[in-house]
């Protein structure tokens, strides 16, 4: 007899409240690596080394020291088990000659990047690598690679996870002072460090410095998407650092120096009474130390002057001496409403750092063989109330390949994007330029064909990144607009170039072909003219020079 089925037994709301808890935000983010770049194993090695060289470079940057980094992958254990591997256009390229494990298998590997900058003090340790949300750069208004406070530990989960083996940290703050090294654990369940060991190394020879070393699971692959793309396309765009980088089964390289100057250092700001959104100011009007509205205006945003302050209050009918933690919701609403019409100047964009249209075509120029380069540097421009910046420089003509998509280089604050192309701003308004206008092919919805490398840098004080893996940018209208101006500049050039050397060809098809009957026209001269030998090859001459000069040959 068939046995009936049992109606699963219905949860009360008290069952439920039974199991409803916090979640850390290191659970979270164990169950859901891959929003933080650790969806498969070639990715995962590329993530973690960059997210410790990404630091490396800021910190030396923020140190005012020109940064030495030295970048070591060595593969510890072949092929530990079947790892996700990457489809569609993430896909990596393998690696001509590196050895790993068979093809669908993680491999193990040590990371170590050790950096030259100020060290870290040892309080602050634990919780910068055992801690995920944890950090410098969130709470403030300037232009660096980290902004999250989430990539190192993040790197040190990953490792734990996967080998579960802890991260370790050597960090030496002055030559007074002994390094300290520390081995630890994030505990998943509080987000909190747990130091397995602390003691002095005094084999660390750096007189400051930090040294990260890392185990996980992962996969080296070269390719446009590998470790060794990162480095070439991160020395690329930051010309001042030395790179030293040992990968498994090579020779070592070195990226050289290629400017003994640091890049302009950027300047920390306030919001923009723009940008501001309406909870974010109930939470300042909350914290401020001001007593009044209008002070708070004034001290907590930019750009707002005593009359830019009492403008806002006269908009939003708010009195400017109430006291800013008496604001009522439904006037900070008025107040909010108010910051985002009165008219106040844009943000000063000192908090910027751009790489510079010269030093950025030199660098394409360094990396990318062609007849013709461009490039430009956007004046400072503003989304969301966030000051950014774009520049653009292109590349065009043989030995680049004429019958391909164009090449395509994203960088965000100096940094390579090797992942997610398709889901870029940069790579949208690539494909929203009309570069038929300059001459070149271009299928719709896709990039333009032909002898062409494009690169797009983004700088701002908040990248706009699709997910926490920072691998693309997200497409507000100001950022794609910039953009596609910067691009429209520098097609243009292009096409000039495109069109004059068109034109030349032309030219220079057309007097060659004349040119053959110059012997014969200056035959027939000779006969009408009666003139001798010499004088013969003087007019042959003369008609030449004549044809050439006339066709700008
Ligand atoms: N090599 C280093 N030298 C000095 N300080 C460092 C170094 N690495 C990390 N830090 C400090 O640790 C903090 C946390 O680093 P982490 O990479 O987790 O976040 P972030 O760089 O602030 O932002 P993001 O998540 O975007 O990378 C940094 O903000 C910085 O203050
Ligand atoms: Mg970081």
């Amino acid at each position: 007899m068939p046995k009936t089925a049992v109606a699963p037994r219905r949860a009360s709301a008290q069952d439920l409240a039974k199991e409803q808890r916090e979640i850390s935000v290191a659970e979270f983010f164990a169950k859901n690596r891959h929003l933080l770049g650790y969806d498969n194993a070639a990715k995962a090695l590329l993530t973690a080394v960059r997210e410790a060289v990404d630091n490396a470079l800021d910190a030396c940057e923020e140190a005012g020291v020109l940064p030495d980094i030295s970048v070591k992958v060595v593969c510890t254990r072949a092929g530990t088990r079947a790892g996700a591997e990457p489809t569609g256009e993430d896909a990596p390229a393998p690696k001509k000659g590196a050895r790993s494990g068979p093809a669908g298998t993680a491999d193990r590997y040590r990371v170590t990047v050790e950096d030259n900058g100020p060290g870290i003090v040892k309080q602050q340790v634990g919780r910068i690598f055992g801690k995920l949300l944890y950090g410098s750069k969130f709470h403030r208004l300037r232009m660096s690679r980290g902004q999250q406070g989430i990539g190192i530990s993040a790197a040190a989960l990953y490792g734990q996870l996967t080998t579960g083996q802890p991260i370790r940290i050597t960090s030496r703050i002055g030559d007074r002072k002994p390094a300290h090294v520390f081995e630890l654990h994030i505990d998943t369940r509080t987000n909190e460090p747990k130091i397995l060991k602390d003691s002095e190394d005094p084999a660390f020879a750096s007189p400051h410095g930090t040294r990260v070393e890392l185990e996980l699971e992962g996969k080296y692959l070269g390719g446009t998407k590998g470790v060794f793309e990162y480095l070439r396309q991160t020395a690329l765009a930051n010309p001042h650092a030395r790179i030293a980088f040992e990968a498994p089964n090579e020779p070592p390289h070195v990226f050289e120096r290629a400017v003994k100057e640091l890049p302009v250092a950027s300047r920390e700001i306030q919001p923009h009474p723009y940008g501001v959104e309406l909870g974010a100011l109930i939470k300042m009007l909350g914290t401020t130390k001001a007593r009044r509205v209008s002070s708070f205006l004034k001290e907590e945003f930019c750009r707002v002057s005593d009359r830019v302050a009492e403008e806002i209050c006269h908009e939003a009918k708010i009195q400017a001496t109430a006291s800013p933690h008496r604001v009522a919701r439904s006037d900070a609403e008025k107040l909010h409403q108010a910051m985002n019409t009165v008219k106040v100047m844009s943000p000063p964009t000192d908090c910027l750092s751009p790489i510079g249209a010269e030093a950025l075509e030199k660098g394409l120029r360094k990396e990318v063989a062609a007849q013709f380069y461009t490039s430009t540097t956007r004046a400072p421009s503003v989304y969301r109330g966030y000051p950014f910046q774009v520049e653009v420089a292109v590349a065009y003509g043989e030995p680049l390949p004429a019958e391909e998509p164009a090449r395509l280089y994203r960088f965000a604050n100096r940094v390579p994007l090797l992942y997610q192309q398709g889901a870029c701003a940069i790579t949208k308004a690539v494909i929203a330029t009309s570069w038929r206008a300059y001459d070149l092919q271009h299928p719709k919805g896709s990039l333009p064909i032909g002898p062409l490398a494009i690169l797009v840098h983004i700088a701002s004080v908040w990248v706009p990144f699709t997910s926490e893996s920072k691998e693309a940018v997200a497409a507000y209208d100001e950022v794609i607009k910039e953009i596609r101006l910067g691009l429209q500049e520098c097609g243009r050039r292009v096409g000039g170039f495109v069109s004059k050397r068109r034109r030349l060809l032309d030219a220079t098809r057309k007097a060659d072909y004349i040119t053959k009957y110059l012997p014969a026209i200056a035959e027939a001269l000779r006969d009408l003219l009666e003139l001798d030998e010499k004088e013969t090859k003087k007019t042959a001459e003369i008609l030449e020079h004549t044809l050439r000069k006339s066709r700008g040959l």
